[in-house]
């Protein structure tokens, strides 16, 4: 009896000094309040509050039509670009209220976005990567050179390009054009990156490197992905956030979620059960 006790104490006690490390640790970069969000008379995302750390990564997984991306795009405010989208709540990006300024250019230079399926421009690999650097003014060609060159590196695929960086990037495979894709994200030096299915194109191999990719970033990024590859979430994040009908049913620790979540939906859904 005091046996059990006893381990059931030291069971506690490490509990509680992980919680107390992983909160103190990091910090929390973006914080979502009571979202709520229509599209006209529809609503698409019901009460959605979530804290997001610095330099993790925050996998969203759920079932087609929950609200992924509706809710990925609220993050740098591209649902703004859509007639008829009403949004009430709040979201907190480094103790600023996204929604209560107009400079919406300035917060799409701080959260990033990677597309589904890769949407490089028709011209050269280094015009792609040093394209949004141009438009913020920068032209010294030493400058550019060294920031293509970095933002390639960042996303591994210099090597692959860097003997045809005046080729047109449109002649490059899919899962290259990904990575220049994400190469074009990092040049212009964003804290936060938003991945809407980045590998759903890609061939398993070319998935594999974007991955990679993924979990290098993080030391300097704060990554939300949505995915709908449960071993991709659960291989590439920190944490996952499993969305149901517009709601977040269950947020936590990626292994919690994937081993033993609260919620019996959350359980159907990882172990493919429905969805
Ligand atoms: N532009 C839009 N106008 C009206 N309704 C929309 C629009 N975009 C999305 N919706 C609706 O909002 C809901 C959420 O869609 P969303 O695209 O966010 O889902 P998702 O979780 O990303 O799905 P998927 O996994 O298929 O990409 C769906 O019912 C969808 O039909
Ligand atoms: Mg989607």
């Amino acid at each position: 009896m005091e046996m059990a006790t006893s381990v059931i104490e030291h069971k506690e006690t490490r509990k509680n000094t992980a919680t107390f490390k992983n909160t103190s640790e990091k910090k929390t970069k973006i914080s979502v309040h009571n979202l709520n969000l229509f599209y006209g008379e529809k609503q698409a995302l019901f009460d959605v509050s979530i804290n997001i750390k610095e330099k993790e990564v925050t996998a969203l997984i759920g079932p087609s039509g929950c609200g992924k991306s509706t809710f990925l795009r609220t993050l740098n405010r591209m649902n703004d670009l859509i007639d008829g989208v009403n949004i009430n709540g709040k979201i907190v990006i480094d103790g600023e209220d996204i929604y209560d300024s107009n400079d919406v250019i300035k917060l799409r230079t701080k959260v990033g976005m990677v597309f589904q399926k890769p949407n490089l421009f028709p011209m050269s690999i280094f015009d792609n990567v040093a394209y949004g650097p141009r438009m913020q003014g920068i032209k010294n060609r030493a400058e550019l050179n060294r920031i293509v060159e970095e933002s390639l590196r960042g996303a591994a695929i210099w090597d692959e390009v860097k003997d045809r960086l005046k080729s047109s990037a449109l002649g490059l495979s899919g899962g290259q054009q990904q990575r220049v894709c994400i190469a074009r994200a990092i040049a212009m030096k964003p804290d936060v990156i938003l991945m809407d299915e980045p590998t759903s194109a890609l061939d398993p191999i070319s998935t594999l490197k974007v991955e990679e990719l993924i979990a290098a970033m993080k030391n300097n990024f704060t990554i939300v992905i949505v995915t709908h590859n449960m071993q991709q979430a659960a291989r590439v994040s920190d944490k996952t956030a499993f969305f149901l009908n517009g709601e977040i049913i269950e947020f936590d620790e990626t292994s919690k979620i994937f081993s033993m979540p609260s919620d019996q939906r959350t359980e159907d859904y990882v172990t493919g059960r429905f969805g």
